[in-house]
């Protein structure tokens, strides 16, 4: 936890009793400014009707609406400037899906903190990351902003850009404060639909959708934003079990919530206010602090306070949490900077280094037939096909507000520099994902046939995820498809780089392919990142954060499900996609498709070989209150150097309720050289191993747990011990 003054609640308090209720109802209230911040907006600054602005200006317009808080509204309480940096500011790093797909949280501290030094240097002070929604499905357009579908590892991760916005303390120079969203369950919407519904059942909402806010608030998240989605009936921003008891009273939160954009006023299409001056009311004894964009706290919560209708207690506690982190962050101490550079400086050396290690340790290398990867450096020609080889923005992803498609170094650009333009040929074959002409196609099949090897970069535009983006079918759409069986006629070796906000569903493609590489949507660097893995100066390390379905109508599939009482049988194994086959017997699966995803969590492969031996847990039983530690070897028996993320995964076999088959509780990212053996050891307390029982409380129940050390959640070598009274 961070260290602040002590004098910051005296300073809090001093300023509570010279505030108007207007301006504590300013300082709750956050206006969305588009554009420039106009002289009307100048002057209501100078009135403290306004705490907090998102997307306003340009960074000089910031300083100046700043400069006006602070030295001419009536008690000179800075505004604390928000916005979406949400992988990355200026630099691009990859959409966190495919930071997920990394495992390596000292990266993605450095990214995060990266973005952090550029976006204060632009006046911001806030922004709205990490998302930390867990989701089990792909459909969803905003999959592409998680962490991915395990708490384990989205609470590591989250934990870790919290570090990295925020640093050693939130008023260093290069901080930012973080807000974790979206509080809480919104990840879980029904059919993958944005916005809709969830029903999360406590005990899974404490075990799965909590964890990683949990995490980040122990890390020291300063805010938190609440969600759209009502969850179990009562909508996330007007939530007490959550907002009040688990995060405040449970978890002892002391810094803002935020509501999400207009979600205050949204509790009146959900139909449990009938005015937006019930939503408020709801929302303030909810615990929202401030609310973003909607109005319906400054316009209606003076008189319900006049009136007495609402205790003037509620609104001091909200205006004392918000001012907290404006103290936190020094805003009311930081000098006004004198002069604003009137262009934004692009990105430095080391912000594209670090976004260069995060796009190539976020690629995930799915299929790899008869080594076709990596290609020699002196192959002759490569084709270079596709809508996504030479496409900025797309490359970019979803939530960019800053990121220049000029900065963007894309496929094409970078195979051009490393082999020369002579030994490129590049035909796209489609103008963008979603192209259905076949117009481009003879080209592109010329050359392929002209190319020692086929790269060809597939997948879906940027408008494809993200917020309100959610799909029904997850194929690569257009003839993405009919190109792939196109170029095949040339019979080159062919390797499908595909870069998507989701999983996409692509079994004919990669079936089809020699060499399949899930490159997500890898922003400012991708290029590069994926010519050094092509050409093999570095192996693929990325692994699945999210289990790749088959087919939509898997879904949801993922990793750390129950066993049921009929768990399908090994022998159902191999049922094709699409044609229904003979009933088998009465277990849990589908007649028309396997039931095992196309690639499972925590999937990915290397130009090397790894291999596992001599698991050992360090004592048969632990009592309650112990610990014991895993190890096992890990060995590079291939020929290239390469990073590993070994994994550690346990199963409850008994429980007083049913438990996942299995759990990630632990994993490593280790750098082996050929021939390298090291052993890995990870430690297990029985409160890792702890889950909420059918009354709800946290327990770790006594009995036999199987323990897996591989490389990822199907495989590995499995030991078990006991954890005793
Ligand atoms: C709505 C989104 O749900 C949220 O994630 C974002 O931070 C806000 N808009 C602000 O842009």
């Amino acid at each position: 936890m961070m260290a602040y003054p002590a004098n910051i609640e005296q300073r809090i308090n001093d300023l509570l009793s010279r505030m108007t209720l207007e301006e504590k109802l300013g300082q709750m209230s956050q206006h969305s400014v588009g554009g420039p911040i106009s002289a009307q907006l100048k002057d209501e600054i100078r009135k403290g009707r306004w705490g907090s602005f998102l997307n306003a200006g340009s960074p000089a317009d910031r300083v100046e609406a700043q400069r006006i808080a602070l030295k001419e509204s009536r008690l000179g309480i800075p505004l604390i400037f928000g916005r979406d940096v949400i992988h990355g500011y200026r630099t691009i790093f990859p959409i966190p899906l495919g930071q997920a797909a990394s495992w390596d949280p000292e990266l993605i501290r450095q990214a995060a903190r990266v973005a952090a030094r550029e976006a204060s240097a632009a006046g911001i002070h806030w922004t709205f990351a990490p998302m930390l929604d867990i989701t089990r499905d792909p459909r969803w357009g905003r999959i592409a902003e998680t962490l991915g579908e395990d708490p384990y590892l989205a609470s590591a991760l989250g934990a870790a850009m919290v570090r990295g916005f925020q640093g050693d303390s939130l008023d260093a120079p290069g901080s930012i404060a973080a807000c974790v969203k979206h509080y809480v369950g919104y990840g879980a919407a029904e059919g993958g639909r944005d916005y809709n519904t969830t029903w999360i059942p406590e005990r899974l909402l404490r075990d799965v959708y909590l964890q990683p806010f949990h995490a980040a608030i122990r890390a020291g998240a300063a805010t938190v934003m609440s969600a759209f989605n009502d969850l179990n009936g009562v909508p996330a921003s007007g939530n007490p079990f959550t907002l009040r008891q688990v995060l405040r009273n449970e978890w002892k939160f002391d810094g803002f919530v935020v509501s999400d954009w207009n979600s205050v006023i949204e509790m009146v299409p959900h139909g449990v206010a009938a005015g937006p001056r019930e939503a408020a009311l709801i929302a303030l004894r909810a615990g929202v602090d401030m609310e973003m964009v909607s109005r319906s706290y400054y316009e209606h919560l003076k008189q319900a306070v006049e009136s007495g209708e609402v205790d003037q207690k509620l609104i001091d506690d909200a205006v004392r949490n918000i001012l907290r982190v404006k103290f936190r962050l020094g805003l009311f101490d930081k000098p006004i900077p004198e002069k604003v550079a009137a262009e934004e400086a692009p990105p430095d050396a080391e912000a594209l280094a670090v976004a260069k290690k995060l796009a190539a340790e976020s690629v995930v290398l799915l299929k790899n037939a008869n080594r076709t990867l990596p290609l020699s450096k002196t192959i002759g020609r490569v084709a270079v096909i596709g809508p996504l080889a030479d496409s900025p923005v797309d490359q970019m992803g979803c939530w960019v507000m800053d990121g220049k498609a000029s900065d963007v170094r894309t496929p094409l650009a970078a195979f051009r520099d490393v082999l020369g333009a002579a030994r490129v040929a590049y035909a796209p074959g489609l103008k963008t994902s979603r192209d259905t002409s076949r117009a481009g196609f003879p080209a592109a099949l010329e050359a392929a046939r002209r190319a020692d090897a086929v790269l060809l970069f597939l997948g879906e535009e940027q408008i494809l995820s993200g917020e309100a983006h959610s799909r029904a079918f997850l194929d690569l759409p257009g003839a993405q498809e009919a190109l792939v069986e196109e170029v095949a006629k040339a019979g080159k070796p062919l390797i499908v780089v595909i870069m998507a906000g989701r999983p996409l569903t692509f079994e004919k493609v990669a079936a089809r392919a020699d060499a399949v590489l899930y490159a997500w949507h890898p922003g400012t660097m991708g290029g590069p990142a994926i010519a050094d893995l092509v050409l093999g100066v570095e192996s693929p390390s990325g692994k699945l954060p999210v289990t790749f379905p088959r087919t939509v109508g898997q879904i949801p599939i993922y990793y750390n499900h129950m066993n049921t009482g009929r768990p399908p049988s090994e022998k159902a194994l191999g049922i094709p996609t699409g044609t229904p086959v003979d009933p088998q017997g009465f277990d849990s699966k589908y007649l028309d498709v396997d039931f095992t995803p196309a690639y499972p969590f925590g999937y990915g492969l290397s130009y090397t070989t790894f291999e596992y031996t001599n698991l050992r847990v360090s004592s048969p039983s632990m009592p309650m209150g112990g610990k014991l530690t895993v190890s096992a070897d890990v060995a590079n028996t291939g020929t290239v150097e390469a990073d590993e993320i070994v994994q550690l995964y346990v199963r409850d076999l008994v429980g007083s309720v049913t438990r996942p088959v299995r759990e990630l509780k632990g994993f490593r990212r280790v750098r082996l050289k050929p021939g390298e053996k090291r052993t890995v050891e990870f430690e297990l307390t029985t409160a890792d191993l702890a889950f909420h029982n059918a009354e709800n409380k946290l327990v770790t129940e006594p009995g036999v747990f199987h323990v897996w050390i591989g490389p990822d959640s199907t495989r590995g070598l499995r030991g078990e011990f006991r954890v005793t009274e």
